[in-house]
Formats: C-alpha cells, sequence, structure tokens
C-alpha cells in the first residue's frame, strides 16, 4: 500500500469513528429493511416495508407493441420513472428514456429515421440484417451492438427468413452535447473476457471500431457465468442505474429479500436504495448469457 493510499485510509476511518463518536446510539423508530446481520434491529420480511422487487423487473410480453424508429415494432421493458417509489411495473429509468424490445420482420426494412437529441443503442438477439448511414452500410447479427449518435440518420434492414430481434436503449442528450458524427460498431465475440468481477461474473465488452460517446457516463457488457456458481450479492448507491436484461439461458435472482426466476426477455434494474441486494446465480442447464447496462451520475 502506498503511503498516499494510506494515509487516506487512515483519514477515512478516523472520519467514520468520529462520526459514530458523536451520533447518538439510538434504537431506529422504524427498523432498517431488509436485514441481513443475525444481531440486526429486524430480520423478518416485512411487506409494505421491504422493497417490493417485483416492481423493478418485467418481461417484454407485459407490453403493448408499438411502432417506433422508422417502423421496428416495439415492446417496453422497463419506462421513465422513479427508481425509489415506482408508480406501476417497470416505471424505473432515470437516465435512459427507452429500454425496449424491438423487432424487424423477415424481409422488412425501417424508413430513414434520426432524432436532434436521442442516441441510440442497439443489441442484436437473434437473427441477421443490416444498418445504413451516413453512405455505408454495414452487416449485423447476434452479439453485434450498433451506437447511433443523435442527428445521424440511419435504416435497419432484414433480408433474411427470420426475426431480427434487437434491444433498443435510448438516451436523451443536453441541448449543448456535441455528438459523435458517425455511427460505432462493436461484437463481443471479438474482446477478451474479464474474469471474477462480484465473484462470477465473466463479462465481455464490447470491441468497437470505435468508443461510442454517450452522453451520460453509462456504458453495455455481455456478462455470463459459470455452472453453479453465484454473483456476489451487492446493494447500489442513489447514483446507480443498472440494467440486466436476460439474453439467453434461465437464471436464479436473490433480489431484495425475493428468490426469482429471470427468463429470456426478462430485465430488471437494480433498486438504488443501498439495501436491496441483488445476485444471479447459475443453476445447470444452457448457459445464461446477459446484456448489462451500467450508469453512474455523479457518484
Ligand atoms: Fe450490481
Amino acid at each position: 500500500m502506498s503511503g498516499k493510499k494510506l494515509s487516506f485510509t487512515v483519514l477515512t476511518a478516523i472520519a467514520a469513528a468520529s462520526l459514530l463518536l458523536a451520533r447518538p446510539q439510538q434504537k431506529p423508530a422504524v427498523p432498517p429493511d431488509p436485514s441481513y446481520r443475525e444481531d440486526a434491529e429486524w430480520n423478518r420480511r416485512r411487506p409494505g416495508l421491504d422493497t417490493d422487487v417485483s416492481l423493478y423487473i418485467n418481461h417484454w410480453r407485459n407490453a403493448a407493441p408499438r411502432e417506433g424508429h422508422g417502423g421496428l415494432v416495439e415492446s417496453d421493458l422497463l419506462t421513465p420513472g422513479d427508481p425509489f417509489h415506482p408508480a406501476k411495473k417497470g416505471a424505473v429509468l432515470r437516465f435512459l428514456k427507452t429500454y425496449a424490445r424491438a423487432v424487424l420482420g423477415p424481409g422488412a426494412g425501417t424508413r430513414a429515421y434520426k432524432d436532434a437529441r436521442e442516441q441510440v443503442f442497439f443489441y442484436v438477439m437473434a437473427g441477421r440484417g443490416s444498418i445504413a448511414a451516413l453512405g455505408r452500410t454495414a452487416e449485423i447479427e447476434e452479439g453485434t451492438a450498433v451506437f447511433v449518435p443523435a442527428r445521424v440518420a440511419y435504416r435497419l434492414a432484414n433480408p433474411g427468413d427470420r426475426p431480427l430481434e434487437i434491444l433498443l436503449a435510448a438516451e436523451e442528450a443536453p441541448a449543448d452535447f456535441v455528438p459523435q458524427t458517425d455511427i460505432s460498431i462493436g461484437r463481443y465475440r471479438d474482446s477478451l473476457p474479464i474474469l471474477g468481477a462480484h465473484w462470477a461474473h465473466i463479462a465481455r465488452p464490447f470491441a468497437y471500431d470505435r468508443e461510442p460517446k454517450f452522453a451520460h457516463p453509462m456504458g453495455f457488457v455481455v456478462v455470463s457465468m459459470d455452472e453453479f456458481d453465484i454473483a456476489q450479492p451487492h446493494t447500489h448507491p442513489a447514483a446507480a442505474e443498472e440494467i440486466w436484461l436476460q439474453v439467453k439461458g434461465h437464471s436464479l435472482l436473490f433480489f431484495g429479500n425475493a428468490l426469482l426466476e429471470q427468463e429470456p426477455g426478462e430485465a430488471f434494474l437494480v433498486p438504488p436504495n443501498n439495501k436491496t441486494p441483488h445476485s444471479s446465480i447459475r443453476p445447470d442447464g444452457e448457459p445464461p448469457l446477459w446484456l448489462f447496462f451500467g450508469c453512474r451520475q455523479g457518484g
């Protein structure tokens, strides 16, 4: 440990001890929820007080499909709302404005589409097709990510005989944001895996031809896990927006004080209240594949 780090650690410990000594040691009026320590004030489930994790997980098939982005059939997974007090299932987004499954049928193509402020991330979950923008056309297939900046017109095409199935996420750039001038294309199979984050995650970043310039501090990676492995249960602070979409396989999800099963087409956002842990568990069966989204705004 360097001297600088040591000094910082010592100062942090002193500051934390001072705070503890200064604070009256009172029993809280409302027990914290949920609780994980054996000697905690409260260790029972408290419906109505515990975070209702069912509001933070949703499947695209629960949404009515609509047309968007020049002719895609889109079904929302998560929608803008309040992640601290969701008014309805899936209404939890703050930094993304769209998180939806989008489909382009066999032989179909979209009309040219662009937006002055919207920046779009596509991840191809199944099928093959192409995207045309700025006079060039790129092939896309399962595992391809595409980032389209604000102000760039694009068209998607599916000349094949199977549906082109995409995850579509979008952010709204501030009025003074200067976007990149070309699209980015990346494939996770072109990157080396990063092992061991949160014990078990096998992460594959996208190897882009040019790094996407998101307006917010955000990014996407693909994650898998070995059979019979478990990720470290952990919580997230208010600054975080984190989403896990199950693309392939099934997994178990320890979420708050519930155990759920996550199936393909289902996504959850981690409640940013620092008291709702999440941990994915892989049983046997088909290897799981998640599309991970993370954003840390100001902290
Ligand atoms: Fe997390």
